[in-house]
């Protein structure tokens, strides 16, 4: 691909948003006030605004190798906190998708380099559903089922955090939600997990009882 064509194709949308509204971009200018925050993989088949239809300004973006989030991630730490305290989202979705990269390299240990210690939490959760995992014997059910998991325990590693428990004791939000994206259909499925009940069976663990509770 001819690189300066990247430059002709954001004339072309620019001269495509003004067509529709002549006065997009001053209105983009003006600030954001996106509902959801979206925490996906960095793979270049998963475009997030594209894959559910949504606009500039509509949705809060953080992604990386396989949709981690790492309680000591400050780069994942300060997109939470930002989307939470002051865009004020009602909804964080953490999307996995099938067939990603990082899950397979995690599927298969070999010594990768940088990316050791970031598939190290991948591992874990292959690790923390063992027996369920190891029961499967189709590679690919295998294969998902871990994408699967995998979007459940980041979605579990977001509500441990404490300012989203602030605020989810505060206003009820942010909803969380798990969803993987199907690459090989284009369709978004929605997990359908339910993490005010997953809250409830590790609070004893993981309840930070903001102050004002105590
Ligand atoms: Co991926």
């Amino acid at each position: 691909m001819d690189f300066n064509k990247i430059f002709q194709n954001n004339q072309l949308w620019i001269a495509e948003k003004l067509a529709a509204d002549p006065h997009y971009f001053e209105t983009l200018a003006k600030g954001q006030t996106p509902e959801f925050l979206y925490i996906g993989c960095s793979d270049s088949r998963v475009t997030a605004e594209d894959l559910m239809g949504l606009q500039p300004g509509e949705v809060f973006i953080h992604r990386n190798i396989a949709n981690q989030v790492v309680p000591t991630d400050n780069n994942v730490n300060a997109v939470i906190q930002y989307a939470v305290e002051h865009l004020k989202v009602k909804h964080i979705i953490v999307c996995g998708h099938y067939e990603c990269g990082g899950v397979k390299a995690a599927l298969h240990p070999s010594d990768m380099g940088q990316l050791n210690s970031w598939l190290q939490t991948l591992r874990d959760v292959r690790r923390l559903h063992r027996q369920e995992l190891e029961a499967i014997d189709d590679k690919t059910k295998l294969f998902d089922r871990l994408v699967e998991l995998n979007v459940l325990e980041q979605c579990t590693n977001i509500i441990k955090i404490d300012h989203v428990q602030r605020a989810w004791y505060k206003t009820g939000y942010p909803k969380i939600h798990g969803w993987v994206f199907d690459v090989r259909t284009g369709k978004l499925i929605d997990l359908k997990l339910n993490m005010e009940k997953e809250f409830g069976s590790i609070r004893h663990i993981y309840d930070l009882k903001p102050l004002e509770k105590q």
